[in-house]
């Protein structure tokens, strides 16, 4: 995957799990990284150990809840890369609920970071892309976008709007060289799923088909295959990581 060496890649919510490991394999394939999180001691740790290991990497503190926050982060990575051409929305949270329970803070809270941060922190970086005439817009969606989970009204519809986002955002800049996709990850190894007791993980196993969690790096893989030449035909996808989780 030599094609993407030297690209400038920013992943928000790159300090751990599957974000960090998007870095790493986008990392392993030549990329110059742009890491972004709000958890400034993390981000930093995770930063130093991809520099110790030769990997050219910067760390930027940003929340993507804020759109002070994200214009100043953006105006930062500009200064320093010139550009970004691998852009990958991952940053996100949950707050679970059941509807009649949830409080509106927490819908808030939850379409502002996962829904609206992608939005903003896309709006601040797209003009110098667009410049450029190359980029990749890797939005990280979920199963539960496509195929809704009860407790989790906030996060499914931000989810579910993050695959619209896509498809439209595909359309505004096909001309320009930049293709956008989503990836819908199913139930994967992360601190977010290492919350879940012993029955919600053992339910949640009978319903995937190989028999497995995935992996932050078969998301992670999947994050490469598209932001490499060899997807260049493929715009406005939602591609399902999930182990036979849902099919469509
Ligand atoms: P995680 O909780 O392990 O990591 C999320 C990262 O995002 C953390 O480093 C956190 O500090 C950062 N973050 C949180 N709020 C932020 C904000 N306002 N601004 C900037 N950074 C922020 O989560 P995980 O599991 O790695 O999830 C990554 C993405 O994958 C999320 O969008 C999640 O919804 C999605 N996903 C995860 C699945 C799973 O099973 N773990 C399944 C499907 C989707």
């Amino acid at each position: 995957m030599a094609d993407i060496k030297g690209r400038i890649a920013l992943v928000t919510g790159a300090a751990q799990g599957i974000g960090r490991a998007i870095a790493q394999e986008l990392a392993d394939a030549g990329a110059v990284l742009a890491l972004a999180d709000v958890n400034e001691a993390k981000l930093l740790e995770t930063t130093a150990e991809f520099t110790a290991a030769g990997v050219t990497a910067a760390p930027f503190v940003i929340n993507v809840s804020s759109e002070e926050s994200i214009e100043a982060g953006a105006k930062a990575v500009l200064a320093h890369y010139g550009k970004v051409e691998i852009l990958v929305n991952n940053a996100g949270i949950t707050r679970d609920n059941l509807v009649l329970r949830m409080k509106k803070a927490d819908w808030d809270l939850v379409i502002g970071i996962n829904l609206t941060g992608s939005f903003l922190i896309t709006q601040a970086l797209l003009p110098a892309m667009l410049k450029n005439r190359w980029g990749r817009i890797v939005n990280i969606a979920s199963v539960v976008g496509r195929a809704g989970q009860a407790g989790q009204v906030n996060y499914s519809a931000s989810k579910a709007g993050l695959l619209g986002f896509t498809k439209s955002l595909a359309r505004e800049v096909a001309s320009r060289g930049i293709t956008v996709n989503a990836i819908a990850p199913g139930f994967i190894e992360t601190p977010m799923t290492a919350v879940l007791t012993e029955q919600q993980n053992t339910s949640m196993l009978a319903t995937i088909p190989l028999g497995r969690r995935g992996t932050a790096q078969d998301v992670a893989r999947a994050v490469k295959f598209l932001a490499s030449e060899d997807a260049s035909y493929i715009t406005g996808h939602t591609l399902d990581v999930n182990g036979g989780m849902f099919m469509d």
